[in-house]
């Protein structure tokens, strides 16, 4: 992705000094900065704190430490799974890269770097794949909904839901985003707005219970979102507030679309309600985070004092409300999910 005119994918690994590098997401849009992580416990952290986010990004993240533990100390290789597999419990790509990555790294140190580096290439790959299958989907001048972030900040490049909508713009359609603002973290409001808005793709952000009303209105042609995990039968895992927006779309008659690539659909797991819901602190819902006017990010109390909040990070939507998936292998209907079990 072009940022300040240079390219930039969300995570990298440089093997010969053992570190990665990814961008920190917790100060978008506010501030562009890259922190280094040197050792597989900073980056599992970066992973459990949020500097990385969105299920492709946390995968690469995750493999990349895998092979970081193994560098460090090949005897540490299991307990250090063990941590990284802890961060975040929703993301299957997370698990998918520990497991691919311990695998080669028992083979040998090379084998993991070789299997981290593949995972974060591969997710990228798929990410272009998905845009090109889902552009085909998108009208000229669509106006789209999607919610949370899962352009390109959220995987190693291209994006999920935002991918289609990137090579809708470049193939010269003119696409309009409607960008759910996205409670609590605000991942709407600040990642995907900042990455549209670098991409010259005309957006506006709305409050997260406007989406019925634009759908009432007749302005929103489709949406897409991405996904955290997709079980078998094609129930689906997102960031909260997903749910509801399939359920409203279904009333007015409007495609609802989940953008991922195979990796993040998790064949084990039957249906929706065997996935495990993240629950986040409380103080994502009670504060609100942005920059005073010296610049300096203050977190804002939203609630009054004694207080308490819930914070579920996903909810699961189940399948009959999904139009279809659009993956790096087509569009494909939670039907014939099964088919592709053990392709
Ligand atoms: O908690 P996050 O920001 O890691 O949330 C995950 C997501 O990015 C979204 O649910 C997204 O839509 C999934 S696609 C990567």
């Amino acid at each position: 992705m072009i940022i300040n005119d240079q390219h930039y994918r969300t995570v990298w690994y440089n093997p010969s000094t053992n570190v990665v590098s990814m961008i920190n997401q917790i100060k978008l849009p506010f501030e562009f900065e890259i922190v280094e992580l040197k050792n597989y416990k900073e980056t599992a952290e970066a992973i459990r704190n949020m500097t990385v986010r969105g299920a492709g990004a946390i995968g690469a993240s995750a493999g990349f430490a895998m092979a970081q533990a193994f560098v460090e100390n090949m005897d540490g290789a299991k307990e250090a799974k063990q941590f990284i597999e802890a961060t975040r419990p929703t993301a299957v790509n997370l698990f998918y890269a520990v497991k691919k990555v311990f695998e080669a790294g028992i083979i040998g140190v090379s084998k993991a770097i070789e299997m981290a580096q593949s995972i974060a290439n591969e997710d990228a790959e798929s990410c272009r794949l998905i845009g090109e299958y889902g552009n085909e989907l998108i009208q000229n001048k669509a106006g789209i909904l999607t919610h949370c972030n899962a352009g390109w900040l959220a995987f190693v490049d291209y994006g999920s839901a935002l991918s289609p909508v990137y090579a809708a713009q470049k193939s010269g359609k003119e696409p309009f985003v409607y960008v759910d603002e996205t409670r609590p973290r605000a991942q709407g409001a600040r990642l995907t707005a900042y990455e549209l808005y670098n991409n010259k793709v005309e957006h506006r952000i709305i409050a997260d219970n406007a989406a019925a009303f634009y759908m009432q209105k007749g302005a929103i042609d489709m949406v897409i979102t991405g996904a955290d995990r997709i079980a078998a039968n094609g129930d689906t895992a997102n960031k909260i507030g997903t749910l509801e927006k399939a359920i409203i779309a279904k009333e007015f008659g409007i495609p609802f679309y989940v953008a991922a690539p195979f990796s993040t659909i998790d064949f084990d797991t039957a249906e929706g309600s065997g996935i495990k819901i993240e629950e986040r602190d409380e103080n994502e819902v009670l504060y609100y985070e942005g920059p005073d006017d010296d610049g300096i990010i203050r977190n804002i109390r939203m609630a009054s004092e004694g207080s308490h909040a819930l914070n579920p990070a996903f909810d699961v939507t189940p399948a009959k409300y999904i139009t279809g998936f659009i993956t790096n292998r087509g569009i494909i209907k939670s039907s014939e999910l099964e088919g592709y079990r053990s392709v």
